[in-house]
């Protein structure tokens, strides 16, 4: 709560901020490129970025009519592909594709088409994973294998003029893969002078600026 103290002084004139409806509150969430089985055995990625971690625990945020969610739902096994900034081409490339074919109409009205292979698509290297079957990509500085171990649907209602509804999705991380030129000599860290994630910001990519400072728990 803002209080009226020296500390936290109101803005002047009360007219600094104004009311809005953001068609999307993507206010900036790193990209995951989500690795999934198909029923045939090949692997689907899936663009998104509505993930963060607390823990060995990962949450995703996957619409219902999404490929990677309905595999991962199925399969209870996941890759979590972090891509750097200098890779958003090659997502972009995949961005208009879905992995279920059908394409549902909503996305089909919007342009997506069906794509079985999108490593083919983006120019992505499949690297096999160690504890999971959906395929790693090569080109991802840190990959995440993770398990599924919970979901819901939102809550409350849904409104019935949105095209799709989605699961939230509660990953376990099995196994992270980093590459050695992210990771400081000898140690279990990351290097955060050569790794930077790429982040989604209200349906732009960019990558982050310089270093502001760490905070106290930070032990590199
Ligand atoms: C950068 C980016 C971020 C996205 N974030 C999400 C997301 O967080 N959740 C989601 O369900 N879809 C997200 N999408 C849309 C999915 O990529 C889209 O539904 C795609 O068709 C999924 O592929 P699939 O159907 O093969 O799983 C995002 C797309 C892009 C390009």
């Amino acid at each position: 709560m803002l209080m009226n103290t020296a500390q936290s002084k109101p803005a002047e004139n009360g007219h600094d901020h104004i009311v809005i409806k953001p068609s999307v509150l993507y206010v900036g969430t790193p990209v995951v490129l989500i690795s999934s089985l198909n029923q045939d055995g090949t692997t689907n990625i899936s663009p998104m970025s509505s993930a963060w971690a607390l823990f060995d625990r990962i949450v995703l945020g996957l619409t219902c009519t999404s490929k990677g969610g309905e595999n991962a739902l199925r399969e209870r096994q996941l890759v979590l592909n972090f891509p750097s900034p200098d890779l958003w081409r090659k997502i972009e490339a995949i961005a208009p594709t879905t992995g279920r074919n059908p394409v549902p109409s909503h996305k089909k009205k919007i342009g997506y088409r069906f794509e079985s292979d999108k490593f083919d698509v983006g120019d992505f290297t499949p690297q096999a994973a160690d504890l999971v079957r959906p395929l790693r990509i090569a080109e991802c500085p840190i990959q995440i294998e993770a398990e599924v171990m919970a979901s819901h649907g939102p809550g409350g209602e849904w409104p019935q003029e949105r095209p799709e509804a989605f699961r939230i999705i509660e990953v376990k991380a099995a196994r992270v893969h980093a590459h050695r030129g992210i990771v400081v000599p000898g140690t279990n860290h990351i290097d955060t002078s050569q790794w930077s994630p790429l982040l989604y910001v209200f349906r732009h990519y960019f990558g982050v600026g310089p270093d502001l400072g760490r905070t106290f728990k930070a032990e590199v």
